[in-house]
């Protein structure tokens, strides 16, 4: 067999393309996934399972040999996708090594190595609450699948200052109504209020209104403060719930998919673009998936972004005869550059996963892209030709 660089170059690319995503729509990828998937919850339950003493001591061997099992394949994978590495298109510049060195250290790499502390953790201690609690954490590797979580790390990041914002005012309160409640009966109650961080804590759960203090006030004033940090409490925890809560639900209503830095990348019209013009276009698309025999496209309606085609392929009822598109294509381009109504109608021949770039952000690319504006009119115009030609 030929064990050749060619051939380990050739196995490298096709491990990262099949377990990174590179093309969405490959049985193999998703099977994969689906085993991985179900291991993690597997691996979880048997973990909770274990903890009821009847059912360790009943099964407690299958749920060992089970948990190795479900460790073995996990460090398989994270070897795997470590050794991989190097073909990630933000990485490619980089010595192999450096390369998988900075992968290990991406957060979803991070929680696979975690998925695997519990087992020398338990070889070396046998603390059965931690490893519980560390078995549980493989948990998390279910972020890999969950475009809403990715989604949750992207909105916690763009909303920063607003959250920063909620903290500041939720401690502004939390000392406040702990220095008047200190203040109004530290005396009367000293062994709840006598000092701040006491009246801290009482104040800590009035506002999270967990379960209710174990302090009555005894004054008017103290109740009064009492009702008000409780009213208050309300607002410092709905503030933040509201900023994500309404952040995730537009989020969400527009991705169908996570956009991957490898998905842009393969894009041939980006193939040119540097990692941080990439990893700004991650930013900007949006996923949308389609169904087989959708229109996409209507001809005579108003144009409002452009698409990329990442796996699938459509059929544009042109003119000229039905032009057929597929992965790493575009279309949609002519309404947005010409401000003319769509030319035709695009209708998805199978499911159809699209990039989409919204018409603002399509323009704002042409003027900092050139090279890839250039393309874009370039390839334009060529349609717009064959279109006038029938
Ligand atoms: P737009 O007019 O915005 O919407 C329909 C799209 O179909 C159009 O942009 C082009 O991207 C694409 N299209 C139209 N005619 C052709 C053609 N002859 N060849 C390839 N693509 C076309």
């Amino acid at each position: 067999m030929d064990t050749g660089p060619d051939y380990r170059e050739g196995l490298r690319k096709r491990v990262f393309e099949v377990l990174e995503h590179g093309r969405r729509r490959e049985p193999i990828s998703r099977l994969i996934d689906g085993v991985l998937i179900a291991l993690v919850v597997g691996n979880v339950a048997a973990t909770v399972a274990y903890t009821v003493p009847d059912i360790a001591q009943a099964h407690g061997a299958g749920l060992r040999l089970f948990d190795r099992f479900c460790v073995l394949i996990f460090a398989a994978e994270y070897v795997a996708r470590i050794w991989a590495a190097p073909e990630h298109p933000m990485l490619g510049h980089h010595q192999p090594l450096r390369a998988r060195l900075a992968f290990a250290t991406t957060p979803l790499m991070a929680i696979d190595a975690l998925a695997l502390v519990p087992l020398p953790l338990e070889l070396a201690f046998s603390q059965w609450p931690l490893i519980v609690l560390t078995r549980l954490v493989r948990f998390l590797k279910l972020a890999r699948y969950s475009p809403a979580l990715a989604t949750i790390g992207r909105l916690i990041a763009s909303e920063r200052r607003a959250l920063l914002a909620c903290i500041i005012i939720f401690f502004g309160v939390l000392l406040t109504a702990a220095a008047a409640m200190h203040a109004v009966e530290g005396d009367l109650q000293p062994h709840l209020l006598g000092d701040m961080p006491k009246a801290m804590w009482w104040a800590a759960i009035m506002l999270a209104k967990i379960g209710g203090s174990e302090l009555v006030p005894l004054t008017t004033l103290g109740r009064i403060i009492s009702a008000i940090t409780v009213m208050l409490g309300i607002g410092c925890f709905a503030l933040p719930v509201a900023i994500i809560g309404r952040g995730f639900y537009e989020e969400i209503r527009r991705r169908d998919f996570v956009v991957t830095f490898a998905m842009v990348a393969r894009v041939p019209l980006f193939a040119r673009l540097d990692a941080a013009a990439i990893a700004d276009l991650v930013g900007i698309l949006r996923a949308r998936t389609v169904p087989a025999g959708a229109a996409i496209i209507s001809k005579g309606e108003r144009g409002d972004a452009m698409y990329l085609i990442a796996s699938g392929a459509v059929e544009i009822g042109s003119a000229s005869g039905p032009v057929r598109l597929g992965e790493g294509d575009f279309f949609g381009e002519l309404a947005l550059l010409s401000r003319e109504p769509r030319s035709a109608t695009v209708i998805a021949i199978k499911a159809t996963d699209l990039l989409v770039l919204e018409a603002d952000d399509f323009l704002r690319l042409m003027v900092r892209l050139p090279d890839v504006g250039a393309k874009v009119q370039e390839i334009a115009q060529g349609r717009r030709f064959s279109s006038a030609l029938s």
